[in-house]
């Protein structure tokens, strides 16, 4: 996610939009810049890298002004560098924006065809140029930006200068978050709060659709959904800096556990068509007679993403039935495989860096595979080197423990997972349909999922002593056994094992006895009496038996007393669903541990060495 900061006042604007970008630094982002006013002239200095660049570029000018706009961009569109940073820029018109502009292509297709000059690959440019177009009719820029965003669909926090009236900024807000800040005789935007609380605590949190004109005065709102003038409460943030950048999570882990339902609805967006039933593949540079022809995937990746490998086997070979193979990065590159021509490998990345998944990735290439990488960083290696990239637009992931990025993962394997489906006519238009609008309730499901916040808290009270833990689950939710194993042996250190329920009598059933809490994975699938007598195994031989069922599953709350109730969705998503409470327990229990959850030790968040 991008950061926006933006000043407008008596003091000089330049540092305070340096210090605010600062301020917004933790998100992570690959290049930054500034724009202002002065003698009602545009400047704007931008550079790919980091904002003490920028600083060092600026340095020189000594730039003094009193209205400005900043930005650290996360490149979603565009590779990361100058000309793609923000602000953006058409005649005296600056724009700068955190969001995805769903259709932007069109827009711009649409904008050059009639001479538009563009200067970058974002999406955010096209905003600058709409706006441009309709100050050039004579509208003030409030009425200007209004019918600009007519025209726009997707998700968006913006904010805009217009040379041409130097005593305001606009702030819009739609589906990206935008604050106001409010000072004496000084106002401030920013996408996150901590950008400018060392001026203020007086906030105000911009809802849908507002569109806010700060000037020295004060602070207009009008919203551009309910056609109205509105008047948004004025809050007083207690938060520390610190707490401030985690959003007022304790830990940014948190933070990331709950941010969600926003980072797969923002992961979808734009990614299919409901009318005409298709995944958009032009994106992914995927063409539909090349899915057609394949017959034989590879999913490679590490850690928590090997987890996602192996859930998106479960997911292709049987919606699609194209034969999958799955491997630990570190094992395929060794292991001298058999890559049949034409074959597709998949690699799961969230930083783009791990370095066994690169050998793995160039080792497929070398074979003659085609390489797809799923990953959460715009222009880092695995997306460089592969012939297609499904970006996660999780946002920047801070915590070491991966969580986001993983669910947001699963959303792109099932995305894929129906293009293939698609092109292989495994799927009809009704069933794909039917996917899609499981997948368009999946950010809201997520989000009630995340309600069994205080039952995990209890159940971690209960358990944050224990030595050992035992995770079971069956099919599809295996791999997520897997993954609330892993989670907890990451940030609390206690010794966890993920484990197939099947296998229990060929071994793991000896761990069993009243030390050892076990937690199964019991969702209403084709194997649920399996893992009941399971469940029974365990509990006939004293073990602590905690359980994530479906809401409403009777067969499992007759049994357990501990039961995490999640929301139903359909087979392909549960895992997405079911690793929600397995987040939050390894978090809880690691905080009852004092363990220190955003960096825990020996672990880094990008493996780049072998
Ligand atoms: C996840 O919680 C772990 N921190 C780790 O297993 C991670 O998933 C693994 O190192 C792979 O990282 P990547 O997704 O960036 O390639």
């Amino acid at each position: 996610m991008c950061g926006i900061i933006g000043y407008i006042g008596s003091r000089n604007a330049v540092p305070i939009l340096i210090n605010g970008l600062k301020r917004l630094e933790y998100r992570g982002y690959d290049s930054a810049g500034i724009s202002f006013l002065k003698n009602n002239k545009i400047g704007v200095r931008r550079c790919a890298g980091k904002i003490k660049d920028l600083e060092l570029y600026i340095k020189k000018e000594k730039i003094v002004s009193h209205v400005g706009i900043g930005h650290t961009r996360w490149a979603t569109h565009g590779k990361p560098t100058e000309s793609n940073a923000h602000p953006h820029r058409a005649g005296g018109i600056v724009v700068v924006h955190n969001g995805i502009i769903e259709n932007y292509f069109e827009l711009k297709e649409g904008m050059k065809k009639k001479g538009q000059v563009f200067t970058s690959d974002t999406d955010t440019e096209v905003i600058c140029h709409l706006i441009l177009t309709y100050t050039q009719k004579g509208y003030d820029l409030e009425k200007a930006t209004k019918e600009a965003l007519k025209h726009v669909e997707g998700a968006y926090a913006i904010g805009v200068m217009n040379e041409f009236e130097p005593d305001k900024i606009l702030a819009v807000k739609n589906d990206s978050p935008l604050v106001l800040g409010l000072g004496k005789g000084e106002h401030f935007i920013a996408s996150d709060i901590p950008a400018f609380l060392k001026y203020t605590r007086d906030v105000i949190i911009l809802e849908n659709g507002d569109m806010a004109t700060l000037t020295t005065e004060g602070i207009s709102i009008f919203n551009l959904k309910k056609s109205k003038t509105v008047k948004q409460k004025v809050e007083k943030i207690s938060w520390t800096p610190t707490m401030a950048e985690k959003g007022g999570y304790k830990h940014f882990m948190l933070k990331e556990i709950f941010e969600q339902p926003r980072a797969i609805a923002d992961t979808i967006r734009g990614r299919f068509s409901l009318e005409k039933g298709t995944v958009n593949l032009k994106e992914f540079s995927l063409r539909e007679s090349m899915l057609k022809k394949l017959n034989k995937i590879f999913l490679v990746a590490c850690g928590t993403s090997w987890h996602a490998a192996m859930v998106g086997k479960y997911i292709i070979e049987d919606m699609v039935r194209v034969p999958c193979e799955v491997d630990i990065a570190s094992e395929f590159r060794y292991r001298q495989p058999i890559v049949p021509r034409g074959s597709l490998m998949i690699v799961i990345t969230q930083s783009g860096e791990t370095a066994d998944t690169l050998a793995a990735q160039r080792e497929a290439k070398r074979l003659g595979a085609k390489v797809l990488s799923i990953c959460n960083v715009v222009g880092s290696t695995s997306a460089r080197e592969a012939d297609g990239v499904f970006y996660t637009h999780s946002g920047p992931e801070i915590g070491v423990a991966s969580t986001k990025a993983f669910t947001t993962q699963l959303t792109a394997l099932y995305l894929f997972s129906i293009a293939l489906a698609k092109a292989k006519e495994k799927l009809g238009a009704k069933e794909i349909k039917a996917l899609f609008h499981e997948l368009l309730l999946l950010p809201e499901k997520v989000e009630k999922a995340l309600q069994c916040d205080d039952a995990v808290k209890k159940i971690a009270r209960k358990y944050h002593r224990a030595q050992d833990f035992l995770y079971l689950g069956r099919g599809i939710n295996y791999p997520i056994a897997l993954e609330g194993a892993l989670k907890l042996k990451e940030i609390s250190y206690i010794h966890a094992e993920g484990y197939p329920a099947g296998e229990m009598k060929h071994g793991p059933i000896a761990l069993i006895d009243h030390n050892l809490p076990v937690l199964a994975l019991a969702p209403d699938d084709n194997v649920l009496e399996k893992i009941l007598s399971n469940m029974e195994e365990v509990k006939s031989r004293g073990g602590k038996l905690i359980a994530v069922a479906h809401e409403g599953s009777s067969k499992v709350r007759s049994r357990v007393s501990n039961v995490l109730s999640m929301p139903e969705t359909n087979y392909y998503l549960t895992p997405i669903i079911f690793s929600i409470p397995l987040h939050l327990l390894a978090y809880y229990i690691a905080v009852l541990r004092k363990c220190n959850v955003d960096q825990p030790r020996n672990l880094a968040k990008s493996v780049t060495v072998e």
